[in-house]
């Protein structure tokens, strides 16, 4: 769960994980600082961002957001980053079943390591994208999410729609 600072807000260390190309940065950036960029570059190894979040309860969330890369060179390296998580948000591409694979890959992975458990999130990312292209199902990634004990959003970082309720989201559970 938070860690609790005396005198300080709850903390979550929140690890975002993820094919590469599925929009972890450009969801990190979306929240963050409101912006979004269509030409991100790909993250090398892990990028850190503190993020403080108020809630309409008036409790403030101090998110600690290690960003992982998804290129699977690096893969080795995401148990340094999602050991002792508070959050884990497993990110897919709604157009996309190959991230699909690779996030039902990291789920069973957290799930391996069951006892310490992190608070865990699918995302289906990029749903301004055109209906056509889409390739994942609300109901297979709900159905994945449920058979997990996880919660399930659907966001996009283009618009922006649901990426501050995602953090909401973990902010209400962990707080
Ligand atoms: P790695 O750092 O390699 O793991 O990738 P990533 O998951 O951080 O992806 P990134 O945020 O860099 O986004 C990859 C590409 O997808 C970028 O060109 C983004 O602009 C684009 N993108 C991200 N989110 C969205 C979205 O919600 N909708 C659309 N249409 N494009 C998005
Ligand atoms: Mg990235």
């Amino acid at each position: 769960g938070a860690t609790a600072v005396a005198g300080g807000p709850p903390r979550c260390k929140l690890v975002l994980l993820g094919d590469s190309g599925v929009g972890k940065s450009a969801l990190v950036q979306r929240q963050c600082r409101g912006t979004f960029n269509p030409d991100m570059t790909v993250t090398v190894g892990a990028a850190f961002l503190a993020h403080t979040l108020s809630l309409p309860s008036g409790v403030a969330v101090k998110f600690e957001i290690w960003d992982t890369a998804g290129q699977e060179r690096y893969e080795s390296l995401a148990p340094l980053y999602y050991r002792g998580a508070t959050a884990a948000a497993i990110v897919f591409d709604v157009s996309s079943e190959k991230s699909f694979a690779r996030a039902q890959h990291w789920v069973a992975e957290l799930q391996r390591h069951a006892s310490q458990r992190p608070l865990m999130v699918l995302v289906g990312n990029k749903t301004d994208l055109p209906a056509e292209e889409r390739a994942v199902t609300r109901e297979a990634a709900a159905e994945l999410a449920d058979s997990n004990d996880m919660l399930y959003i659907e966001t996009s970082a283009k618009t922006g729609s649901n990426v501050a309720a995602l953090f909401e989201l973990i902010a209400e559970h962990i707080a």
